[in-house]
């Protein structure tokens, strides 16, 4: 490394500015844990990327203690049901009769703005668009992560590598073919989605069943409306106009919902594929795996940012522990004890995805079954309570 311009040290090294690499950050800084964080993109390319909406009570609760809960308690929409939407009927979930916790409706957007703005007025450091991002010695009791930033070589050494940094990041691609197991399956459907400043359709989430597909109206405020309807994989943004999406979302509504739906120019409009994967274990030696780095959820149960929160929380008090105490029985139990959690997220998901979608090869008796099965759900408490105790979200410890 002949140009090297530094070489630091740290006790974390976290890879990803995502809401996962922020909040662990932003923890760990409050247990007296020293950590630097690379993130590959800038921080307005991270900001500008529209994502999930949907907290649960308990990744509400993990915001507060980092200390960004104050603009989510005053902004965040607390949503105490949803609407099923099927056969030309709505039916409501009431999450809060049924478990008592509900859930808040804040943009991922608005927590990772949070999580930016809380890491830069306690002077901690981010280096944004760091490439060439590598991971070495995490087998040891040595790590060294190297980057390039600025035109210069840096490397860090420190105590644990955290890879958070997303589905497609470098962390668990460093990991030795052989020591990782994978699960996946791909969805053979989109979700094709519109943000647009108009008031939403409804004052809780739909979730809409249709011959035509899947269909959500979903909200960021009470003056932003985020929808999405099921659309094919080989579809393409450009071919979608604001008409013809507010067209089909309104022809997969209940007549009631179609009537209310107040259209306007959307400003973001993306496809997103739908898929499940798991990574199997969290943690190789000194590098730990949280979140989207780790597992993906199709986003009909709103698990994902939930999910990674729920990891960081784990992750946050293992590190703490070990390097503040030297105490590592948390460490060797976060892969077991979050992928517990995980698998249960990655059911629910599944489990909500298939009820709530079109699948191109559904035949006609898995056609009497899905409607059978909402039927069902929303006819029984004990069905509509599981599916409450999950949306709303299950113990951080099960
Ligand atoms: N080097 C540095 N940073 C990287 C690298 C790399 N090689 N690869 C990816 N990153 C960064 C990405 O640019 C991104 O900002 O890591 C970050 C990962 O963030 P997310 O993809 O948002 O993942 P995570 O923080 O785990 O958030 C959980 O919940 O709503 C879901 O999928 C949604 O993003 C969401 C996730
Ligand atoms: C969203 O608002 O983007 C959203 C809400 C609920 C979901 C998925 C996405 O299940």
């Amino acid at each position: 490394m002949p140009e090297a311009s530094a070489s630091l040290r740290t006790q974390v090294v976290i890879v990803g500015a995502g809401p996962a690499g922020l909040l662990l950050g932003q923890l760990l800084a409050r247990g007296g844990v020293d950590a630097l964080i690379l993130e590959r993109q800038s921080a307005d390319y991270v900001l500008g990327r529209i994502r999930a909406g949907v907290l649960e009570q308990g990744s509400v609760e993990v915001l507060g203690e980092a200390g960004v809960g104050q603009r989510l308690l005053a902004e965040g929409l607390p949503h105490e049901g949803i609407e099923l939407a099927f056969d030309g009927q709505r039916h409501r979930i009431d999450l809060a009769a049924l478990t008592g916790r509900r859930v808040t409706v804040y943009g991922q957007t608005e927590v990772t703005r949070d999580l930016m703005q809380a890491r830069a007025q306690a002077g901690l450091r981010t280096v944004y668009e760091a490439t060439d991002v590598s991971l070495h010695g995490f087998d040891g009791n040595s790590p060294v992560v190297r980057w390039r930033a600025g035109g210069r070589a840096h490397e860090a050494r420190c105590d644990y590598i955290a890879g958070c940094d997303g589905f497609h990041g470098v962390a668990r691609a460093s990991v030795p073919t052989g020591a990782l197991r994978t699960f996946e399956r791909v969805y053979p459907f989109g979700w094709l989605g519109v943000l647009c400043d108009t008031p939403p359709v409804s004052d809780e989430l739909i979730y809409a069943n249709h011959p035509r597909g899947f269909a959500l109206c979903s909200m960021r405020s009470r003056t932003r409306s985020r929808y999405y309807v099921q659309c094919g994989l080989d579809e393409r943004v450009q071919d979608w106009s604001d008409d013809r999406f507010f067209d089909e979302l309104r022809s997969r509504l209940d007549a009631e919902a179609a009537e209310r739906l107040v259209t306007g120019p959307s400003i973001e409009k993306s496809i997103a594929p739908l898929r499940s994967f798991v990574a199997e274990p969290m943690r190789f030696g000194r590098l730990l795996l949280a979140g989207d780095a780790a597992h993906i959820v199709p986003p009909t149960g709103a698990k994902g940012l939930n999910l990674a929160i729920a990891d960081v929380r784990n992750l946050a008090r293992a590190l703490i522990a070990s390097c503040r105490h030297g105490d590592e029985a948390d460490l060797e139990t976060y892969s077991a004890r979050s992928l517990r959690r995980v698998w249960k997220a990655v059911r629910f998901s599944w489990w909500m995805t298939t009820l709530m979608h079109r699948f191109p090869e559904t035949g006609e008796f898995d056609q009497r079954i899905q409607e059978a099965e909402l039927g069902y759900l929303v006819g029984s408490r004990a069905a509509s309570t599981a599916l409450a105790e999950n949306y709303t979200g299950l113990p951080f410890e099960n």
